[in-house]
C-alpha cells in the first residue's frame, strides 16, 4: 500500500491541467467520493495494526498534497481568466499623438547628410563666444562694421559696463577657428548652429537664425574642388536639374570670395516674382580660406589651402518649402509645424 501511495504522490506532484474541465477531471479522479484517495481510505481498514501509523501518515500527506495542488492549479486558472477579461484585443489603440520634426531640423539634417556623404564630419562651438573666434581670428579688421553694436549682441559684465570681448556669435564661421586651433589638416568639417544678430524682427529678419558652415583644409585644395562640392550639394538639395552660378564677392575670411546662386527652383529659371525675374536665387557665401586665417589659427599657409562656405538654414528652408515669413520658424505654432509631418 505504501508503494501505491508513493506512486499517487508522484502523479499528484506532476499534475497539470490545460483547462478548467481537465482540472475538474483531476479533482474527481483523486479527491471525489469515489476518487483514489477515498479508495485508499477504504483499504486502510485492512492494513496490519503495526503499519497503521506509517500508512496513515502517508495517506494524509497524499490527501493534503492533492488538495493543495488542485487549489494551486485552480488559482492559476482564475488569475489567467481575469487577465483575459481585462485585455480586449478589439479595442482601438490608445491615441498617442506624435510630434513632428521642426522644418529647420529637417533641412539641417538633409544638409548634413549631403556633406557627410562627401566625407565631412560634424563640429560645433559655443554660441556665447569671444571676439577672437568670431572676428579677429577670421581676419576681420579692427574697424569692420560687423563688429558694430548694430549687428552684434554684446554680453554685459554688469549693468553699465559693457564687455566687448564676450558676444553672441554672429556667424558659425567662428567654429572654423575653434577647429583649426586644435587640429592640423586634413580638416573636413560641417558645423550647423544658431547665430544671433541685433536686427529688428520682421518677416525677413530675425534676431537669431541658423547657419551651416563647411570647411575643408588640406594640401592642394583648389577652387575647382569647391565648385564641384557646391554643384553636388545644390543638385542633391534642389534636384538634378539645378544649375549654379558663382558671383565674385567679399568676405574677410576668404580670398577669392563668391556668392552662389541656384537656378530658381520655383520657376525653373524662367523668371518669376520670387527670383525678381532674374531666374536665379542666392543661397550661400563661399571662397578659398584666406591664408591670413590659416596662419592666425596655427596652420601653415605655404603647405595647406582650403575652401569654406556658409549658408542660412532658414534661407534653404524657404526655398524648399516656400515659407515666406521667417517668424513662423520660431513661434511654435503647431498648425505650421504640423504641415511638415510628411517631409521626413
Ligand atoms: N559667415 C558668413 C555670413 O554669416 C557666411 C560665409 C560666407 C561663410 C563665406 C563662409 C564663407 O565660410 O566662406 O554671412
Amino acid at each position: 500500500m505504501i508503494a501505491k501511495i508513493e506512486q499517487l504522490l508522484q502523479e499528484v506532484e506532476a499534475m497539470t491541467a490545460g483547462s478548467a474541465e481537465e482540472l475538474e477531471a483531476l479533482r474527481i479522479k483523486y479527491l471525489s467520493k469515489k476518487g483514489a484517495v477515498n479508495g485508499l481510505m477504504a483499504d486502510f481498514r485492512n492494513v496490519p495494526a503495526e503499519q497503521k501509523k506509517e500508512v496513515g501518515m502517508k495517506l494524509n500527506e497524499l490527501k493534503t498534497k492533492a488538495q493543495e495542488k488542485i487549489n494551486a492549479l485552480k488559482e492559476q486558472f482564475e488569475s489567467q481568466d481575469n487577465g483575459c477579461e481585462e485585455m480586449d484585443l478589439t479595442r482601438s489603440a490608445y491615441p498617442v499623438s506624435l510630434g513632428t520634426r521642426h522644418p529647420l531640423s529637417i533641412v539641417k539634417n538633409e544638409i548634413i547628410d549631403i556633406f557627410a556623404r562627401m566625407g565631412f564630419n560634424i563640429a560645433d562651438g559655443p554660441e556665447v563666444e569671444d571676439d577672437w573666434h568670431v572676428f579677429s581670428s577670421m581676419n576681420f579688421a579692427e574697424d569692420h562694421p560687423a563688429r558694430d553694436m548694430q549687428d552684434t549682441f554684446f554680453i554685459e559684465n554688469n549693468a553699465d559696463n559693457v564687455s566687448h570681448n564676450i558676444i553672441l556669435r554672429t556667424h558659425t564661421s567662428s567654429v572654423q577657428s575653434r577647429v583649426m586651433e586644435n587640429t592640423q589638416p586634413p580638416i573636413r568639417i560641417i558645423c550647423p548652429g544658431r547665430v544671433y544678430r541685433n536686427e529688428a524682427i520682421s518677416y525677413r529678419a530675425h534676431a537669431f537664425f541658423h547657419q551651416v558652415e563647411a570647411l575643408y583644409v588640406d594640401k592642394n585644395v583648389s577652387f575647382t574642388d569647391l565648385k564641384q562640392a557646391l554643384l553636388l550639394f545644390a543638385q542633391e538639395m534642389f534636384g538634378a536639374e539645378t544649375k549654379i552660378r558663382l558671383r565674385p564677392s567679399y568676405f574677410p575670411f576668404t580670398e577669392p570670395s563668391a556668392e552662389m546662386d541656384i537656378s530658381c527652383n520655383i520657376c525653373g529659371g524662367k523668371g518669376c516674382p520670387f527670383c525678381k525675374h532674374t531666374g536665379w536665387v542666392e543661397i550661400l557665401g563661399c571662397g578659398m580660406v584666406d591664408p591670413n586665417v590659416l596662419e592666425l589659427n596655427g596652420i601653415d599657409s605655404k603647405v595647406y589651402s582650403g575652401y569654406a562656405l556658409g549658408m542660412g538654414i532658414e534661407r534653404i528652408a524657404n526655398l524648399k518649402y516656400r515659407v515666406n515669413d521667417l517668424r513662423l520658424f520660431s513661434e511654435n505654432d503647431t498648425r505650421f509645424l504640423k504641415e511638415f509631418e510628411a517631409a521626413y
